[in-house]
């Protein structure tokens, strides 16, 4: 019996790789990456690399990889069921092995299909007459298009069964508008009325990209300003966070983390991708873990006011028990973020960030917590590791600077201080040239599947599929946008397998992710951990289409040519040096 995808992804999310992994390899974090000896085979350079972002592991020394439910089968020699059994037993989760303990897995699936329904009738409503109002407020607030887009922000229409005639007539039915908190029952006749009306609705995503409830901003200075979901069997606003679907994605390298949607909104419109925001909850201890997982360091910006500075208060220990850097900003000539930037602008609001958070010295003091400098051993191991540190700046008068403190701490010259960082930089340089060799100058063999029964007869079309795989596996908003393609223009059976599973499971409303993907040999489950792995470019609309035309255009002219055509290698091969070109 398969186990429902809801199932497998609550698995995922509650197993963190990095931990179950952790329990058998030591990991040590290189970027994006964690590397450790690999389990599966003899070695003494660690080549088995761990990435939590994207729930894979791949060993580039023996090619073995997967998901969590793969690592946990490898490694105690389990069948598939069984490892899903020990993963489960391990965080105390039920397996939903009869037919009622499924459903409640069916019932989430139904609920967030839903969810993302109302989401889109919502952004409707904002462009036709019913919501005029509505959408004249966003731009009162300032909120261009491309904004209200970004966040799927939406219109409740002023009426009392607009969202419940729709989502009726698209076949959910009343029970599920109740369990949702979309509708709300009347006490008199017993009969469900729309529960959000005549407010600008702010739809709460979660890490996965499904829907899982709302906000609602009245219009006026009418109570409550905001209305939100209840509590349902897929919204917890304990355990999530406005816009951490989009910040989870940002390149900053840290979180903001605000009390307001509006806060959020504003921020990212911005520029500052990396801000999140609280559901109308002081933070929990939940929110801190959620965030560790994709930051080490939060910047905490809560409203200048006394109910603003007591949440900072209690915040700050709770996200340094998660392991977190905290750092804090102190609003100024403004109540909230939102404000500011419509007042002062992004520039202005940098300056705001850079002077109250000086993320470099911030580092440095934590590197340096570490070691008690008064012995020896020590000393040198914090001159490695602050060097190390001070070798990605990217500006050298910021490394000289920083180079004369810590050798002042550590009580050497600045010179030798200098030495050290430009070692440390050239061995940074040799690892991550010798990193970008492995991928992109491997010769077009090596870009084939080890296994040889999902051998590509087309690579440069195969390339393309593989970028569009991870992109979609990264994004799985985006499947919205491959209604052109079809398993058959895949010029690999198997991608075209992957790539069919992923849009079934998305069409019907059910989380897209690797653990989704169930009927794939553990060979073809290593290739797409090795495909996720090796993909580290933009995931974006644009990226996307240009995927789909490459595999298009191959799909069409395919028939003319000779498969393997040896042309085609070399302008393949071209491409990616003037890829790595661009990029050194
Ligand atoms: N909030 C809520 N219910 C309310 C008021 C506030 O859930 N009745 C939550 C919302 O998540 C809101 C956050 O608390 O975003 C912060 O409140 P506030 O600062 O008042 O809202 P802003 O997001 O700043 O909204 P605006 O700028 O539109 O006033
Ligand atoms: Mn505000």
């Amino acid at each position: 019996m398969a186990f429902p995808p809801s199932f497998l992804e609550e698995l995922a999310v509650r197993n963190p790789i990095e931990e179950v992994v952790g329990q058998y390899v030591n990991l040590r974090r290189s970027g994006s990456n964690l590397f450790g000896l690999c389990p599966f085979h003899g070695e003494k350079t660690a080549s088995f690399s761990v990435n939590p972002e994207k729930g894979i592991y791949y060993c580039f020394g023996c090619h073995k990889g997967g998901s969590v439910i793969n690592f946990q089968m490898e490694i105690e020699g389990l069948s598939y069921p069984d490892a899903v059994r020990a993963l489960a037993k391990r965080v105390g989760m039920e397996v939903p092995e009869d037919e009622q303990y499924q459903s409640r897995y069916r019932q989430q699936e139904r609920l967030w299909a839903l969810s993302k329904e109302a989401a889109r009738f919502f952004n409707s409503q904002l462009y036709g007459p019913a919501g005029a109002e509505g959408l004249a407020y966003a731009q009162k607030r300032g909120m261009p298009k491309s904004t209200l887009t970004r966040f799927g922000i939406g219109f409740a229409p002023n009426s009392w069964s607009a969202l419940c005639d729709a989502m009726l007539e698209k076949g959910y039915t009343e029970e599920e508008l109740k369990q949702s908190g979309l509708a709300s029952v009347s006490q008199k006749t017993g009969k469900i009325y729309d529960r959000f009306r005549n407010r600008l609705m702010f739809p709460i995503i979660d890490v996965r990209g499904n829907v899982i409830g709302f906000g609602g901003r009245v219009m006026d200075d009418s109570t409550p300003k905001y209305l939100n979901s209840p509590e349902t069997i897929i919204f917890n606003k304990r355990k999530n966070l406005f816009a951490l679907n989009l910040a989870k994605k940002s390149k900053l390298g840290y979180m903001i983390l605000v009390e307001g949607y509006m806060d959020a909104v504003a921020l990212h419109q911005y520029g500052f991708d990396c801000a999140v925001a609280s559901l109308g909850t002081s933070l929990t201890e939940e929110h801190a873990a959620l965030l560790s997982r994709y930051t080490e360091q939060v910047m905490l910006i809560y409203d200048g006011d006394e109910a603003g500075q007591n949440a900072t208060k209690r915040a700050i220990p709770m996200l340094e028990k998660a392991g977190l850097q905290v750092k804090v900003l102190q609003m100024r000539d403004a109540k909230d973020p939102d404000e500011f930037l419509k007042k002062f602008g992004a520039d202005r609001f940098r300056l705001l960030l850079e002077e109250s958070s000086n993320r470099v010295e911030y580092q440095l003091r934590a590197i340096q917590k570490k070691y008690d400098l008064r012995e020896d051993d020590q000393r040198i191991r914090f001159i490695d590791e602050a060097a190390e540190f001070i070798s990605t700046l990217g500006n050298a008068v910021q490394r000289e600077i920083y180079g004369s403190r810590v050798a002042e701490a550590a009580g050497i010259t600045p010179e030798s201080m200098q030495i050290e960082v430009k070692k440390a930089f050239k061995r940074r340089m040799a690892r991550e040239k010798k990193k970008q060799e492995r991928i992109d100058l491997s010769p077009a063999s090596n870009l084939q599947p080890k296994d040889r029964h999902i051998r590509y007869d087309n690579i440069k079309s195969a390339m393309a599929e593989e970028s569009l795989i991870a992109i979609l596996l990264r994004e799985p908003a985006l499947l919205d946008c491959c209604g052109a393609l079809s398993a058959q223009s895949f010029s690999s059976p198997m991608l075209g397998r992957v790539f069919e599973q992923l849009m079934a499971n998305h069409a019907q409303g059910i989380p897209v992710s690797l653990t989704g993907l169930t009927d794939f040999s553990p060979e073809e489950m290593s290739h797409i951990a090795l495909l996720l792995q090796r993909h580290d470019g933009p995931v974006s609309e644009q990226a996307l289409s240009d995927c789909i035309r490459t595999i298009s255009t191959e799909h069409q002219s395919q028939s003319a040519k000779s498969p393997q055509n040896n042309d085609d290698l070399l302008s393949l091969q071209k491409q990616l040096l003037a890829r790595k070109g661009l990029k050194t």
